[in-house]
């Protein structure tokens, strides 16, 4: 007997019936049909989660990759990456994947923060998905920060050994947490195993809890609409359907973005320095991430003493006082005062510029 193969069309009609039958697909196929989003002239802005998440994709696809040849070990880290570099196929390529798409991640957040800051989308109800989003801003920061020590490096190795040195000196828990983070006293093998274990494992498990939440509270309130479209009379306001319209231009967008992060992974391979010795002088002009360069200049730029307070400890309250600023906006600016809207929204434009002014500032000094 001649058995006949299945055609793709049947196979793929047979599989839909199947999933039918025992997902409730049709449900979630509804909600995301209903689910519309605004369309006005800052529309463009709602695209900035969806490449973040996309971001956090190849993150994680290039990241378990890499856990497959490094070694968390100081004797042997450098020598790892080494060979990634230059003896596993497509190493380089994957390193470099993973190098540069973290910083266009954290700069696609930066811009899904202030944004979203801007379209005051964190006021009622919104204010469990601003700060579900700062605690993920936090963690990506934090994802920076452990990354950048495990090549052991000799710019690595310092600028950790500066930023936890700095962290230090924060009020109250800053000395606990820096000795915890070390491991000690000193960075050494301590260290890299503490962040390696916070990098692969703690960081990502907060990551997908608050991820999850992030993501329904946007589903849960559907996307926020800007004052100058909420005044609009119902007959000029125009909306097109999340599914399939928009997430068909958001995957164009994430295509557009691929293009942008393998185009500078393969015209600008990110390098490795030398390997770091802890017992050599700090390398001179040592500096940390383009997204750590703001706070790091504002310290350098405080006077040593701020009358007989020292002046680090002056910056980082200012900092601090800041980041409560940005917590406690949804509290402050609820949308029924427009003073205080406007209050913050000087604010956030203080803070953008500051922080765009120092970040500069540190990469030419
Ligand atoms: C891993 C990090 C993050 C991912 C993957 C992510 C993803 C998303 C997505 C897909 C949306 C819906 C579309 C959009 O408005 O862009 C969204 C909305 C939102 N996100 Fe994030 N986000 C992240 C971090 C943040 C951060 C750092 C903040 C700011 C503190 C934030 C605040 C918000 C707010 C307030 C909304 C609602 C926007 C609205 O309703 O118009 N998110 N996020």
């Amino acid at each position: 007997m001649v058995s006949h193969p299945v055609s793709p069309q049947k196979f793929a009609a047979r599989l839909n019936a199947f999933l039918r039958e025992r997902l409730p697909l049709e449900e979630l196929q509804a909600l995301a049909e209903k689910k519309k989003v605004p369309l006005h002239k800052h529309s463009l802005w709602y695209y900035l989660g969806g490449i973040a998440g996309m971001l956090l994709g190849v993150q994680i696809v290039t990241g378990l990759l890499l856990m497959v040849y490094y070694v968390p070990e100081i004797t042997s880290a450098h020598a790892s990456i080494l060979k990634i570099n230059t003896q596993i196929n497509f190493g380089w390529f994957v390193r470099s994947l993973h190098s540069w798409g973290a910083n266009l991640m954290i700069l696609a957040l930066f811009v899904h923060l202030f944004s979203t800051y801007f379209m005051k989308a964190y006021r009622k109800p919104r204010e469990l998905t601003w700060w579900t989003g700062l605690a993920l801003m936090g963690i990506c920061l934090g994802f920076g920060f452990t990354g950048y020590l495990l090549p052991w490096d000799d710019v690595s190795f310092f600028a950790t050994k500066i930023g936890l040195d700095v962290a230090s000196k924060v009020p109250f828990a800053g000395n606990l947490i820096a000795y915890m983070l070390r491991g000690g006293d000193a960075v050494s093998q301590a260290t890299i195993s503490r962040f390696f274990v916070i990098h692969v494992a703690i960081l990502p498990i907060l990551l997908i809890g608050l991820l999850g939440g992030h993501l329904l509270m946007v589903q849960v309130h559907n996307i926020s609409e800007p004052n100058s479209f909420k005044n609009l009379e119902p007959a000029e306001k125009t909306y097109e359907k999340f599914f399939p319209t928009f997430f068909l231009k958001d995957i164009l967008v994430w295509i557009l973005c691929l293009n942008a992060l393998f185009g500078l992974t393969m015209l600008s391979p990110w390098s490795l320095g030398p390997e770091a010795d802890p017992f050599a002088p700090a390398p001179i002009g040592i500096k940390p991430e383009w997204y750590f360069l703001a706070p790091f200049q504002f310290l350098k730029m405080m006077p040593a003493m701020v009358g007989p307070i020292e002046g680090e400890l002056v910056g980082l309250v200012l900092m601090s006082l800041v980041a409560v600023g940005f917590v406690l906006v949804p509290t402050f600016d609820s949308g029924a005062s427009t003073a205080r809207s406007r209050a913050a929204t000087w604010f956030g434009i203080v803070v953008v510029i500051s922080f765009a002014v120092l970040s500069i500032w540190g990469v030419l000094s």
